[in-house]
């Protein structure tokens, strides 16, 4: 278990991180065989199965599970000084705990997974509404609770205080430190998506935070879901990404179906709108009213309800995530599922994909504000494009998973055809055996030459097309394919994209493949690429590759000295160093 406040990784001595694999962080009080908990999850396997030994659930049965872990689950902000064996034996009255772990968010937190969902019921009936507080408050029972102290009794030695879990990812003075110790650079894009993938905590960490809006949600709609989507969900995200989730009403009426037989029908009455559009809007509207007025711990709700796919926006601050939510979304979820079965298909498409998402963080290709900037979103499909390009494919089209589906996956969403096969062990692997280290170069080679003035990227047919507008980057939308889903991006930022795609690709091919030696702090192979604009010399800036490492060294050295170790300073996704 990791020391209050320092990742685990930080902890180990190098040699030991890099050969054995990150001990398991979440204790386990009385574990319950064959829950979902008890079956998944490692850190380095948080979704379900993406290397070949782990069994390949399907999207959707991961989905399930993760949400009926969360309706088991509660969250409990505790005191520093909490006793952690008391604590347990404490909330063990209520029935068996399968699975908790202690993070920092704006305090102590507690995520406490139970055996069975009646001990929820029990220990909310347990709680009382805040005693002895000098501020009204309005009474409102959720799954987030408090933690009190009833006497000092109770205080204990500092260094038996509960151990806590990290939910951010290294800073980059730990990142440079962990790529420059990798055996060579498939080893270091390995090891940049073990430091910044999400752990089997955050994961738990996001459901239940779905799953809390939902108990909001449902004071208005009984029966509604709230699913997470898009990085949460998809394989790709990076920790301290935003918590995408949205509202399913479709999941209201299929409760009670069976109840219609007969010769009757019954329908509840409803108000008519004008448009699907006003009723997103008036169901946001409310919700967000409920969130920003009675959300434990939501704040900043902003209503965005005027964009293409209206939403609502807040920090949900026990969690540190930053949520988005919109309704009946469900084409976004589909797109999420078809981004699993690739990132589970090969365990090049994570590492590449991680790689290529922080190297644009870290020259600012990338921003958590929306903008005339490439996306996160984008960016993985391009190098899905890219792995469907390669000879042999290393990722099938859509088109191909589509002859692949059966009956049964048959996907019909608002008129778009959704279908492709959801069973990942229909789908035969890829004969192509190249390095990643290729890989990247490559990629950066490819579409440092693509022809985006009339080309499009398709991953549904796995080619290039004429582009049928003159938006300077045209990514055609895998379902709703008469859209562009990086219409946002303007001609500078892609001609940046571009100029840095040959930097980088210029740089790998000068790259000395020997490692230097580990007590040298040189940054080499994916660190090089990783570092600030200017810190390396490039064909653009026409310098020679002897005195760049000089100036790398430098460099390294002031980022060591300037950074601060992000994870020290915990609060808040927005404020954490995700610069790469
Ligand atoms: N999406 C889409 N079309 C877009 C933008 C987004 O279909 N033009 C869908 C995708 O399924 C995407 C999800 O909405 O995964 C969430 O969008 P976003 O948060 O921008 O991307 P993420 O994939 O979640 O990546 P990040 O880690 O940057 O949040
Ligand atoms: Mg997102």
């Amino acid at each position: 278990m990791a020391a209050r406040g320092v990742g685990l990784l930080t902890r180990l001595p190098l040699h030991s991180q890099r050969r054995s694999r990150v001990q398991r962080s979440i204790s386990r009080h009385l574990c319950c065989p064959g829950t979902v908990a008890a079956n998944v999850g490692s850190e380095e396997q948080p979704l379900g199965g993406s290397e070949d030994k782990i069994p390949k659930k399907r999207f959707s049965e991961v989905q399930e599970e993760r949400r009926e872990q969360a309706q088991r689950t509660v969250l409990i902000r505790c005191p520093n000084n909490v006793n952690e064996k008391k604590f347990l034996k404490y909330l063990s009255q209520h029935g068996p705990i399968n699975n908790h772990f202690f993070y920092e968010s704006f305090g102590l937190h507690a995520v406490v997974e139970f055996c069975q969902k009646d001990s929820v019921d029990s220990l909310q009936n347990g709680t009382h509404t805040p005693k002895q507080r000098t501020d009204p408050v309005i009474p409102f029972k959720s799954r987030f609770l408090n933690l009190k102290l009833k006497n000092s009794s109770n205080q204990i030695p500092q260094q038996s205080y509960a151990q806590t879990n990290k939910q951010l990812p290294p800073s980059s003075k730990k990142l440079f430190e962990l790529l420059n110790y990798a055996e060579n650079i498939d080893d270091q894009l390995n090891t940049l998506l073990k430091a910044f993938q999400l752990t089997e905590e955050n994961v738990r960490l996001r459901h239940l935070t779905c799953s809390l809006i939902e108990d909001i949600a449902a004071a208005y709609f009984p029966g509604c879901v709230i699913w997470p989507f898009g990085s949460s969900v998809n394989t790709f995200g990076k920790l301290g990404c935003d918590l995408d989730m949205f509202l399913d009403l479709d999941e209201i009426g299929k409760l009670d179906v069976h109840k219609n037989a007969g010769d009757f029908l019954m329908e509840f009455q409803m108000k008519t709108v004008p448009s699907e559009r006003i009723a997103t809007q008036k169901i946001l509207s409310v919700i967000g009213e409920c969130i920003d007025n009675f959300g434990p711990s939501c704040v900043g709700v902003q209503k965005i309800l005027n964009a293409r796919c209206p939403l609502l926006r807040f920090s949900h601050q026990a969690s540190g995530f930053q949520c988005d939510l919109t309704v009946n979304n469900s084409i976004a979820l589909k797109s999420s599922e078809l981004l699993y079965i690739y990132g589970s298909l090969d365990s090049r498409v994570r590492a590449l994909v991680f790689s290529v998402r922080c190297w644009a963080r870290a020259h600012s290709l990338t921003s958590s504000i929306p903008g005339t900037w490439i996306t996160n979103f984008s960016l993985t499909v391009m190098v899905i494009f890219f792995l469907q390009r390669r000879s042999p494919p290393i990722l099938p089209t859509l088109d191909s998973l589509k002859s692949l589906a059966d009956a049964e996956d048959r996907c019909i969403l608002n008129g778009h055809n959704c279908t492709f096969v959801r069973d990942l062990y229909k789908i035969k692997p890829s004969g192509n055996t190249e390095t990643l280290e290729l890989l990247l170069k490559e990629f950066f080679e490819y579409f440092g030459n693509f022809a985006f003035n009339k080309n499009s990227i398709n991953i549904r047919q796995g080619k290039e097309q004429n582009k049928p507008d003159s938006s300077p980057l045209y990514i055609q939308n895998p379902f709703e394919t008469s859209l562009n889903i990086s219409k946002n991006v303007s001609q500078s930022q892609l001609q940046k994209f571009v100029d840095l795609a040959r930097d980088s690709a210029w740089i790998l091919e000068q790259e000395d493949k020997s490692q230097p030696s580990l007590s040298s702090k040189q940054p080499w192979g994916l660190a090089t690429l990783l570092l600030p604009p200017g810190a390396v010399s490039t064909p653009l800036s026409k310098k020679k590759k002897k005195p760049m490492n000089e100036k790398v060294k430098g460099l390294l050295a002031s980022i060591k000295s300037s950074t601060t170790d992000s994870s020290k300073g915990t609060h808040g996704k927005r404020a954490i160093s995700t610069q790469v």
